[in-house]
């Protein structure tokens, strides 16, 4: 079920300079997220995605489309109505945006305040919330006492604080090292698993959306321009702005640069097979080689997890001639993803 479905939607800013062109920041998107998707955005600077997590959030009005959260359609709310739609989304920001006079205690306290929470309840649900993201010993410390990474902590706690069935996370890690990435990417996946809370992602990171994310869209230019389950796109995106991003991550595949060294040392014709896990096919490739007599070196490789599923590239350096090469590797790429570097011109 869709807990966020955005339909045809544009956000124009006017033009910077008077009389020049307004600015599209978000252009015609159409995307569904589904309850319970770690649901990550993707794409180089500038090309929309804060915009876009405002216009889910209703910070800001979309100029054409309709945005629906939990079933009801947003764009048509008035002022007051929004707060009640805000309230049902926590959000954490790579600042992390605590208040620097309040306490830990304090920061995570003031949204149930504001929500006119009980004392009591409230320091019920503080402790519950300090307990989960492990920081039960800094109640009463302060924003600068603490590590980059204890500071989201306080931040996804704040924003959890009154059980928002959505999350947005711009950017929330790009400030923290890898380690500490690796300690809040792996909290904000029990947020999800363990709260049943829908994420959105933005992030510049693809390793992050390797590690968290179960679906992606890729945004360039203001439109989303591939989306769909994360070990799709990254197993084979189609565009090629999606294949630059994915490339940055996947294991297995040499650069040029690799290709023409592999070139050089190694005789023979040089193939990438890449296999998908579940692909019954796998052996095949080499029965059907050594079947045509072919022979084979392997010279390159590596094994990606994507959420937990197996997505390989092999590169191997055959031999033989060309004729029964070429065949072979017709039968072979009918069912494996089959790349011939030489023709890409790696000699
Ligand atoms: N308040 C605003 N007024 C005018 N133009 C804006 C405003 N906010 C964003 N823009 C423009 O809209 C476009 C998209 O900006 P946005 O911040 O959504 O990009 P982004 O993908 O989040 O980039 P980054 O990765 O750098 O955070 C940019 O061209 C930006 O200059
Ligand atoms: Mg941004």
């Amino acid at each position: 079920m869709a807990i966020v479905t955005l339909t045809n939607v544009s956000r124009h800013y006017p033009a910077p300079t008077p009389g020049g062109d307004s600015v599209v920041a978000v252009d015609n998107v159409t995307l569904d997220i589904e309850k319970g998707d770690v649901f990550g955005i993707i794409g180089y600077s500038g090309a929309g995605k804060s915009t876009l997590v405002r216009l889910i959030n209703a910070l800001e009005p979309a100029s054409s489309g309709t945005i629906t959260v939990d079933g009801v359609d947003i764009t048509a709310l008035k002022e007051r109505e929004l707060r009640g739609v805000r309230r049902g989304i926590g959000m954490i920001f790579q600042q992390f945006n605590l208040f620097a006079g309040k306490s830990v205690h304090a920061n995570i306290a003031y949204p149930l305040k504001l929500a006119g929470w009980s004392k009591a309840d409230i320091a019920q649900r503080v402790t519950e919330l300090l307990a989960f993201v492990g920081l039960s010993d800094k109640a009463k410390a302060y924003p600068e006492q603490l590590s980059g990474g204890q500071k989201q902590r306080v931040g996804i706690a704040r924003a959890l604080a009154t059980r928002p069935a959505i999350l947005l996370a711009d950017e929330a890690t790009s400030a923290l090292d890898p380690q500490t990435t690796h300690e809040v990417l792996e909290l904000l996946k029990r947020v999800n698993e363990e709260q049943g809370v829908t994420i959105v992602v933005i992030t510049h990171e693809m390793d992050v959306i390797q590690t968290l994310a179960t679906k992606v869209a890729v945004m360039e230019h203001g439109r989303v321009i591939e989306q769909g389950p994360v070990f799709e796109v990254f197993s084979a995106p189609k565009h090629p702005a999606s294949q630059r991003f994915v490339g940055t991550v996947i294991k297995g595949v040499p650069s040029p640069a690799e290709t023409a060294a592999l070139a050089a040392r190694h005789t023979g014709r040089l193939v990438t097979f890449s296999f998908r896990d579940g692909d019954a096919a796998q052996a095949r490739v080499f029965l059907d080689l050594a079947a045509a007599g072919l022979d084979f070196e392997l010279v390159y490789g590596g094994i990606n997890d994507i959420r937990g599923r197996a997505f390989g590239n092999l590169t191997l350096a055959i031999r033989g001639d060309d004729a029964t090469i070429d065949r072979t590797l017709a039968v072979i790429g009918e069912r494996t993803s089959v790349t011939d570097l030489d023709e890409q011109g790696a000699r």
